[in-house]
């Protein structure tokens, strides 16, 4: 029906990596100045591929195989965790451009195409999976607009500054947009370990965070014996301890979680810390383990806080739920994988993926490339070349497949 181009895909994503580069990886926040060019060109290379390209209101880049009644969504991001990797998201969307080009180069006439979505910030600087949130409609563009990164700028700024902010928000429109596909790399060691190329998720762990801020007393660190002081510092450190102690007793092994930024104030050694800031996060694929946890954080802390006579403040952050892929997608990437005989295995995703915003309004499924070393979140990310070409092959295969007997579901 149509044949991608596994290595124009390949040096389209070299390419993209130039945009931001940060050694052998990218440093791409979502709405930098960066971020913004990577879009611009994206948007260029969608158009030039003959489809119908636009980047809407909040950021997102879109573009569509012209005139067809129904769309097989392909969908990630391209913007990165700082110092990130070059794939984390870039993959997906590169994929997915990689295929509407090969169909519209193909000349295929058929009712089904394919609409190729980068999402706006899907890393959080503002707010994890925010562009696939308003295109989803679960985020208003007004309840987004005051989001803040945490260098102060708000989201509306940021739209401004990039030029997105009046524009119209593209939605999504489940009458057409019937299918939504996303291609990722793995991020962990899972594949590589099995000795298989290509991963077919079955479902996507959850995810919570919350900011706890610990206010006590500046003192000096030498002279106020210990019991007397007020020591912010102190807090943290027990509710940390307490945090990881409760989590690993729950004894389920999709529960992770992660204490990824401290702040103590004034930050010296010789004085107490006046304030303490810890980031939380935790993950678990069901959404009663993440209930637990978020109730165990509340009690935790405001013990740590009366143990340590300090106050505090915790300021709950975004909650995503599980989420599963379509039983019979998943069925249809691992026949896709087989007939491109890619040894293949059904696996959980412990990272979160626009997939899921999607997931809860049309049948949506995930493909996932090895990762070389598990490695992730860092400039050391990396997928061998090979297997970029595999999973683009067999996205494409799963894509004619749904084409061809528009019969998946919801294509019908
Ligand atoms: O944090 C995550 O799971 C993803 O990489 N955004
Ligand atoms: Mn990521
Ligand atoms: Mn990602």
């Amino acid at each position: 029906m149509f044949a991608v181009d596994a290595q124009r895909a390949i040096a389209d994503l070299k390419t993209l990596a130039g945009f931001g580069r940060c050694g052998t990886g990218v440093h791409r926040r979502a709405l930098t100045p960066e971020d913004v060019a990577a879009r611009s060109w994206l948007e260029e290379r969608m158009q030039a591929a003959g489809l119908d390209a636009a980047i809407d209101g909040i950021g997102n880049v879109i573009g569509a195989v012209p005139g067809r009644e129904r769309y097989i969504i392909i969908a990630s991001h391209t913007d990165t965790v700082p110092e990130g990797g070059w794939l984390d998201g870039a993959m997906g969307v590169i994929f997915g451009l990689e295929i509407a080009r090969a169909l519209v180069e193909a000349g295929t006439k058929t009712n089904i195409g394919v609409k190729v979505i980068s999402f706006m910030d899907e890393e959080g600087r503002f707010a994890a999976l925010l562009g696939s949130s308003v295109f989803c409609g679960v985020l208003s563009l007004e309840q987004a607009a005051a989001l803040r990164a945490d260098d102060g700028a708000t989201l509306d700024q940021a739209l401004q500054a990039a030029g997105y902010g009046g524009r119209p928000i593209a939605r999504l429109d489940p009458a057409r947009d019937r299918v939504c596909l996303e291609a990722h790399i793995e991020q962990g060691p899972v594949l590589e370990r099995n000795d298989k190329r290509v991963g077919v998720v079955t479902d996507i762990a959850g995810l919570e965070r919350a900011r706890l801020v610990f206010f006590g007393q500046a003192d000096h660190a030498g002279t106020v014996p210990m019991a007397m002081r007020r020591d912010a510092a102190a807090a943290l450190f027990d509710f940390a301890e307490g945090f990881a102690r409760f989590c690993r007793e729950l004894d389920d092994p999709s529960v992770v979680w992660n204490l990824g930024h401290a702040r103590l104030a004034p930050g010296a050694y010789n004085v107490v810390a006046r304030e303490a800031e810890l980031f939380v996060e935790y993950r678990a694929a069901s959404a009663g383990a993440l209930e637990r946890i978020r109730g165990a954080v509340s009690e935790l802390a405001t013990e740590a806080a009366a143990r340590h006579s300090v106050t505090h403040e915790h300021r709950p952050g975004v909650r995503i739920v599980p989420a599963a892929m379509d039983k019979s997608l998943v069925d249809r990437l691992e026949a896709a994988a087989k007939k491109r005989a890619a040894p293949a295995m059904r696996m959980s995703s412990g990272a979160i993926h626009d997939a899921m915003s999607l997931a809860a309004r049309i049948p949506t499924g995930m493909l996932f490339a090895p990762s070389i070393g598990g490695r992730s979140h860092d400039v050391a990310e990396d997928t061998r070349e090979e297997d970029l070409a595999l999973g683009v092959e067999v996205l494409g295969e799963m894509v004619a497949s749904l084409i061809e007997d528009g019969s998946g579901p919801g294509l019908a």
